[in-house]
């Protein structure tokens, strides 16, 4: 019985031990942030809830991950264009071609996370970047227009840009 209770302790340590060894990585490279635009408790928050960041044994390891949460933001904005363009209050046309940056999107998010598959750190920045600009170019049809950004998409877009800054952030400590 003693034996039993030795080892379940000593496995509940080694968790323990395991979570803060992690716990350390994430909240030590969002910590190292700098980019003004990617708020340290938003990074630590979504990277926590994300088992795959947990598990992340070093910075290679959480650039995969973090670039693989950009994926799900992008079909989330898609699926709220998609949503808008049936409502005559928002510009189509300008809808439209958010739909198409969006899908640009997706693609680049996928080449970015090849690209930290192969350590190439430079395409990687290269692609995050682009999404970004993907996302400017999209809120600027708009601005263009004179209307403001459709209110239902700020959160998502902004949840987006969070995510791929906290992406771009790492592969440039790792560059
Ligand atoms: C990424 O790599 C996978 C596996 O090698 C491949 O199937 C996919 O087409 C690649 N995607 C892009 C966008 O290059």
């Amino acid at each position: 019985m003693k034996l039993m209770q030795f080892f379940s302790s000593s496995f509940l340590l080694l968790c323990f031990a395991l979570i803060s060894v992690n716990g350390d990585l994430i909240t030590d490279t969002c910590n190292k942030i700098s980019d003004p635009k990617v708020d340290v408790k938003f990074c630590i928050e979504k990277l926590e809830a994300d088992p795959s960041s947990r598990g992340a044994k070093d910075l290679r390891e959480l650039l995969g991950s973090s670039i693989k949460l950009i994926k799900p933001r992008i079909t989330e904005v898609s699926s709220v264009i998609t949503k808008l363009t049936s409502d005559p209050k928002f510009n189509k046309p300008a809808l439209e071609v958010c739909t198409e940056l969006f899908n640009d999107a997706a693609n680049g998010a996928d080449e970015a996370y090849n690209s930290s598959v192969k350590a190439d750190y430079d395409s990687v920045l290269t692609y995050l970047s682009a999404l970004d600009t993907d996302a400017d170019t999209c809120k600027q049809g708009f601005e263009d227009l004179g209307v403001p950004y459709p209110q239902p998409l700020v959160d998502p877009t902004n949840y987006f840009y969070g995510i791929t800054n906290i992406a771009l952030s790492i592969a440039d400590m790792l560059k």
